[in-house]
């Protein structure tokens, strides 16, 4: 992207106003002072609206596939997002689904079963000989390109060979009850290819988890590493009352877009919590997002999130990532 970002007061002063008439509203006019008071001293400082690439620019290009990630990041995402599972020999791969059953089939020659089941029963030499394109092209003709007959399913590490410190990366610990030792793994990645010191100072490396163990477990072996706390779809209210706990190892929240309101935000932002919903594909809700004050969204489509958010586009993807780390530690104190 090439756009002059102007200052993101505008975008935080009218999410601060539509809050503030959201918070006046639910306390009537004698806790009008009040409110606004609070409005004001909840909100994170300034940061940029981070778009994240949901599993790639996914709408478009066969999810975690190279050409979705490379889509993901022309189409103008601050992040590229990788589900990961580990394979029965203890390799970490990019794959949403627990099984291989829906995005990979068996080329010629191929035995079926390498491409069927669970990742974790298959080796990393099965699962490379499985073709994770084909069935996007028959799912969504519009979009079908010869060229993703025959992707395959790319490891970590080839993730960070192929875009090393160019980009930014939001990793989930998939089913990490069921992948013993996933978070050492990932860790020791990290390390490998230096990501460990830019994750934690500039936000390079965000982590993300549905489950609260495997966070507590990075947490705990690398208290710097920045983690998103991730919730099934629920409501505002429990998603509420589990922030106390997530601020004591995450630094930001990742909602269902439906469980997000003005009291979400206001009480997550008054712990310090940024807010990143998923996964957000229709403009208008962008727009409603973005007003409420979240701090970033998971799309499948990175232009549309892009288009919505005009001259306030993050201009550099790594420079978004680094203001958002920077607002964090000031909200919380340096
Ligand atoms: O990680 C945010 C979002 O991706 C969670 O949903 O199922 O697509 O991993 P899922
Ligand atoms: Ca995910």
């Amino acid at each position: 992207m090439s756009k002059v970002r102007p200052t993101i007061a505008t975008l935080v002063l009218a999410a601060t106003a539509a809050l503030i008439a959201a918070l006046v509203v639910a306390a009537g006019p004698a806790g009008a002072e009040q409110s606004t008071a609070q409005a004001t001293e909840d909100a994170l400082p300034d940061a940029p609206v981070l778009n994240i690439g949901h599993r790639g620019a996914s709408g478009y290009a066969p999810e975690h596939t190279f050409a979705s990630y490379d889509l993901a990041v022309k189409l103008g995402a601050d992040y590229i997002e990788q589900d990961l599972q580990l394979t029965k020999d203890g390799v970490l791969v990019v794959m949403h689904d627990k099984t291989l059953n829906r995005t990979a089939t068996a080329p010629e020659g191929v035995p079926a079963r390498y491409c069927r089941g669970p990742v974790s029963n298959r080796t990393l030499e099965q699962i490379k000989q499985c073709d994770v394109g084909s069935w996007f092209n028959e799912e969504y003709p519009e979009y079908a390109k010869p060229r993703y007959v025959g992707l395959k399913i790319p490891t970590l590490e080839q993730v960070f060979k192929r875009y090393g410190k160019e980009v930014n990366y939001y990793i989930e610990t998939k089913n990490p009850d069921a992948a013993p030792g996933m978070e050492r793994k990932l860790l020791r990645l990290m390390r490998k290819y230096e990501l460990i010191r830019p994750a934690a100072r500039d936000w390079q490396v965000l982590i993300q988890s549905f489950s609260p163990e495997s966070l507590q477990k990075i947490h705990r072996l690398k208290p710097s590493l920045p983690l998103i706390q991730l919730y099934f779809a629920g409501s505002s209210k429990t998603v509420r009352t589990d922030l106390g706990a997530a601020r004591a190892y995450a630094v930001g929240i990742g909602p269902d877009q439906q469980d997000v309101d003005a009291r979400l935000i206001s009480a997550a932002h008054r712990r310090c919590l940024a807010v990143h919903p998923y996964t957000v594909n229709e403009k208008p809700d962008m727009r409603t997002l973005i007003s409420l004050g979240v701090d970033g969204m998971f799309t499948n489509f990175p232009n549309r999130l892009d288009n919505v958010l005009g001259t306030r586009a993050a201009d550099d993807a790594m420079v978004a990532a680094r203001q958002s780390a920077e607002a964090y530690r000031a909200c919380r104190g340096g």
